[in-house]
């Protein structure tokens, strides 16, 4: 039996695919008025039990986080900025009127989970612990409130390239029907709330042959905001003078801590970055002028991805030769590299376990 629960295992690890080879553990904690957070627990991955009538289930008052732990250059393993997760999780929370968890609560948490479950993690580079941590209002109850209970749950799962394990570019389409945020709506943090509207464009963006969805802002339809549950990046011009620009955070992107990462690898690589409004029709003119050479996506799942190919209604155009460009690739290097431990950690960006 012991031997057919390790072979299974070994063929999960040898092909971790991306969000179901989940690890063995979760950590869990709960909340309650009286009680404050209390009964932190590592436990068996299991199945929960809860009330049909739960809030979290029906008014989605549930905000969550992804993180990822790495093996170390020196063996070690390490989760990648977490306080910065700590504290978006404490935004997002704030934002559905939940109580917010302290941010070493939050950290331990999720470095007991790792602590416990990292001998998933061997040492292909391309593999990574991907951590969710995720908080639900408990209350049994179908009134039209906040929950007064909550649960805090962590749990992993062994991790392979988002896309496939090679770095290749992706085509996207431009969603001109749906928005993925609105102002003062949830678009800067991160809620379950936002995802499933973004099912439906997804969905289309794959029916055009494209594996991602391009968000345009709500209003005008005109300025570039994200890509499918990523941040953007555009390289104008080559070599030395190459400059790096994203767009702004304009209330409605959610500001990713790659993104926030890559723009200080940037800047140390020399590529000037700047946070600037772009336009959908920017995109298209500089690309064909041959100002913009290269556009990556960037988050925790997705690492930098290349974009190589946009399908818009009002035509398609190809990004440089379509194929990952020496900027991206650098980019993407450093941040696996800063990622790894390789050259240290001058920016306190790693967490041991
Ligand atoms: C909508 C959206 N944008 C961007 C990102 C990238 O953020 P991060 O780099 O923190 O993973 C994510 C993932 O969390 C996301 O869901």
């Amino acid at each position: 039996m012991t031997t057919m629960l390790d072979a299974t295992r070994a063929a999960k690890i040898a092909n971790p695919g991306h969000g179901d080879t989940f690890t063995d553990h979760m950590f869990s904690l709960s909340y309650s008025p009286d009680r404050g957070w209390h009964t932190p627990e590592l436990q068996r991955m299991a199945n929960l039990s809860i009330h049909p009538g739960m809030i979290g289930l029906h008014y989605a008052q549930v905000v969550f986080e992804g993180i990822k732990a790495h093996r170390q250059v020196d063996g070690g393993v390490a989760v990648f900025r977490p306080w910065d997760n700590a504290r978006r999780f404490r935004a997002s929370a704030r934002r559905l009127a939940m109580p917010e968890l302290p941010e070493d609560m939050f950290v331990d948490g999720v470095s007991q989970l790792v602590a416990a479950d990292q001998d998933w993690l061997g040492d292909d580079p391309a593999h990574s612990l991907y951590i969710r941590p995720l908080l639900y209002g408990s209350d049994i109850s179908l009134m039209l409130r906040p929950s007064n209970e909550y649960r805090f749950l962590v749990m992993a799962f062994l991790a392979g390239g988002f896309f496939g394990d090679n770095v290749e570019s992706v085509s996207v389409w431009v969603s001109h029907e749906h928005s993925r945020a609105i102002p003062g709506g949830t678009g800067n943090v991160k809620v379950a709330g936002n995802y499933a509207p973004s099912f439906v464009a997804q969905k289309q963006a794959q029916e055009h042959g494209c594996q991602q969805v391009v968000w345009l802002d709500p209003i005008e339809r005109t300025w570039l905001e994200e890509l499918g549950g990523m941040n953007m990046f555009f390289v104008r011009g080559t070599g030395r003078g190459a400059e790096l620009v994203t767009p702004q955070l304009s209330g409605t992107l959610l500001p990713g801590v790659t993104r926030n990462t890559l723009l200080t690898l940037a800047e140390r690589l020399g590529y000037a970055p700047r946070e600037e409004r772009i336009s959908l029709d920017q995109w298209r003119t500089e690309c064909r002028d041959g100002r913009i050479t290269e556009v990556f996506a960037c988050g925790t799942a997705a690492v930098v991805t290349p974009v190589g190919q946009v399908k818009d209604a009002g035509g398609d155009w190809i990004v440089g030769d379509g194929r990952p460009g020496p900027v991206t690739l650098r980019l993407r290097k450093a941040l696996v590299d800063a990622q790894h431990g390789v050259g240290g950690d001058p920016d306190g960006w790693t967490h041991r376990v």
